[in-house]
């Protein structure tokens, strides 16, 4: 067995201690099927006070981080990084990860990810030792170690071996561009609310085509673009019409 191999270069490690300690990510790392290594820059700072960033060219506000230290520290990652594997720096203006980007790094031997602080890095670190910038999403958080944890969690649950049953994997929200369907448990009564008869019949395919609808109407509702960039097959096409009368009724029957 082959651990994937990520490398985090921040100058918070500190940071990662109880992510990487629990759930999935915790026994993945306990079971060696994932190892994660830090760098900080911090460490490769170039003169007595450590300094790792300094005032914009240009003026405005707030710091940038020095193009140096962090070479020197990616430099370190990537000797102990598998070959071929990317540097990806987190960052706003990044490409926005999503769960298909997530399946393309888990398929690499590994990565290094860089998270920045401040105001952002130099362009010249990002544009001679950076492969691939990427941003969890449209807003601002206050360095990219976050999103590097993010980032991994997507990816390191797509390593074989790290979730318990495989198809969780498979059948999880985004995986085939389709919102996951709701869960239930016990009790069989809440109050008012029953769970639904159809997950209770023992009858798989009723199951599975129920699951199959929720997902489709759920998408619809929620992520309707993510629909019309598909093809739906006949069937799909029939049990998401089923569902949009089912619920079109529903929002009839609550309006009057
Ligand atoms: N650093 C700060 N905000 C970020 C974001 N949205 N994505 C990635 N890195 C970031």
């Amino acid at each position: 067995m082959h651990a994937y191999r990520a490398a985090l270069v921040g100058l918070f490690p500190e940071m990662a201690e109880a992510f990487f300690d629990v759930g999935v990510i915790g026994r993945a790392v306990r079971e060696e099927r994932l190892l994660v290594t830090h760098f900080n820059p911090r460490d490769h700072a170039t003169d007595s006070r450590s300094t790792v960033d300094d005032r914009p060219f240009g003026g405005g506000p707030g710091m940038v981080m020095m193009v140096e230290p962090l070479r020197r520290a990616v430099r370190e990652a990537q000797i102990a990084a598998p070959e071929g594997a990317p540097v990806v720096l987190l960052t706003p203006q990044g490409k926005r990860f999503d769960q298909g980007l997530a399946g393309d790094l888990a398929r690499l031997p590994g990565l290094i990810l860089v998270a920045g602080r401040y105001e952002g890095v130099d362009e010249r670190f990002s544009a001679s030792e950076v492969d691939l910038e990427l941003s969890i999403g449209d807003y601002v958080i206050s360095g990219g170690e976050l999103a590097a944890f993010v980032v991994l969690d997507a990816v390191a649950r797509l390593i074989p071996g790290v979730l318990g049953n495989p198809d969780s994997a498979i059948a999880e929200s985004h995986v085939d561009g389709l919102l996951d369907h709701p869960h239930y448990t016990r009790p069989e009564i809440d109050g008012e609310n029953r769970a639904p008869a159809v997950l209770l019949s023992g009858d798989h395919a009723a199951v599975a085509a129920w699951r199959r609808r929720e997902a489709l109407g759920r998408t619809w509702e929620r992520r309707p673009g993510a629909l019309l960039d598909r093809e739906l097959s006949a069937v799909d096409r029939g049990l998401l019409r089923s569902y949009i009368g089912d619920n079109r009724e529903h929002d009839i029957e609550t309006l009057q």
